[in-house]
């Protein structure tokens, strides 16, 4: 089942483009390039705020989600894992929607967090990758990710397709918001279905990923940095590494490392800095600086004009394709799950069945 791959992790991360495509393709209408949803039965738009709830990796992907939904919709977001939603009281009011995010649709937690939002009123969506599931059944909208079968304890395409389905939600949203006219929604459909050619080019940079591992495999810790919808990236990188290497890693916002993480900083920590061009750039590679001033070895994860103006001093850089920044956190997904997957190998861990960890949580 494996085929020529070494670990079901490693396959399905070389599925993305193809996955991601086949996602989109439910998603979109090619002729007149419009977003098409399954059928609703409640007035999308009528939502007044949406309450992303969600855990681990999927949680990540609802908090990539709250940067398009209020940049296209302008609609306002609360995300939450599962297992504080549940034990605060969150303030659910008429016309909230609740959206849930799993790749398997039984997360106790998520499950659960979702019972409390119906009895509450809200209308329920969710996005999963089992249609078959606890979840699916109990929504109002179901949207699934057609990533198939994730086996891998480590979830890596689901998370892909699940921006990919987040992404055509928003735009959705903002066009029903008037937010958003027939040409604004068109481009936005533009860029997403660039998302699979781009993906395959982030794949074709697999060796120079493994090199970098060399770099990550010796390291006690390791830090990562984003800003903006990029922000997540560094959090799931650092889940990734943490859970299939057992290296010790922390993933921050760009600009809060001053605020405290810095003190960590000297030339035994590895920093991961995702940086594609675009609005915030600047500001991202100015904190690596701060960085980079206090010794911190760099390893530059940006596209080849990125690595142009700021690669000098870094210990390593890896040039992702150019991307639109709406699909950044989709491209940028396939390095650090790499990484992850080859700093792993290096240290001969078991990449499928990583210690502690089951594939569906089913305890709260
Ligand atoms: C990390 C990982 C977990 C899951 C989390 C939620 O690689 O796989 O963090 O993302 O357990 O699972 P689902 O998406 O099935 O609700």
């Amino acid at each position: 089942e494996k085929g020529n791959y070494r670990h079901f992790m490693q396959k399905e991360i070389f599925e993305q483009p193809i996955v991601v495509a086949q996602t989109l393709t439910s998603y979109i209408r090619q002729i007149d390039r419009t977003v098409a949803l399954p059928q609703l039965d409640f007035d999308l738009s009528g939502v007044k705020r949406i309450t992303i709830v969600a855990c681990g990796t999927s949680y990540y992907a609802g908090m990539v989600a709250k940067y398009w939904f209020e940049h296209f919709a302008h609609v306002p977001v609360d995300v939450d894992v599962a297992s504080e939603f549940r034990y605060r009281d969150p303030v659910l009011e008429p016309g909230g929607l609740a959206l849930f995010v799993s790749q398997s649709g039984e997360t106790a937690d998520t499950l659960a967090a979702l019972r409390h939002c119906r009895a509450a009123g809200q209308v329920i969506a969710v996005v999963v990758n089992v249609p078959t599931s606890s979840m699916a059944r109990e929504a109002d909208l179901v949207l699934p990710t057609h990533a198939g079968p994730e086996i891998g304890v480590a979830s890596t395409k689901a998370f892909t397709c699940q921006l990919a389905v987040l992404a055509a939600l928003a735009a959705r949203l903002a066009r029903v918001k008037g937010r958003l006219d027939a040409d604004g929604e068109a481009d936005i459909v533009r860029h997403l279905l660039e998302a699979p050619a781009c993906l395959t080019a982030a794949l074709d940079s697999d060796e120079a990923i493994a090199s970098v591992a060399q770099l990550i495999a010796p390291a006690r810790d390791v830090l990562y940095m984003g800003r903006g919808p990029d922000y997540p990236l560094a959090l799931e990188g650092a889940l990734k590494l943490k859970e299939i290497s057992y290296i010790h890693a922390e993933g921050y916002a760009s600009g809060e490392m001053k605020h405290g993480p810095i003190a960590l900083v000297d030339d035994q920590v590895p920093i991961v800095v995702i940086a594609p061009s675009g609005p915030l750039f600047d500001k991202t590679i100015s904190n690596m600086h701060e960085m980079q001033a206090r010794g911190g070895r760099i390893i530059l994860v940006s596209d080849a004009q990125g690595i142009a103006e700021a690669g000098e001093g870094c210990v390593a850089t890896l040039a992702m394709p150019r991307v639109h920044p709406l699909i950044a956190p989709l491209v940028y997904a396939v390095p650090v799950q790499l990484l992850a997957y080859h700093t792993a190998c290096i240290k001969g861990t078991d990449v499928d069945q990583p210690r502690n960890l089951a594939k569906s949580v089913t305890v709260e």
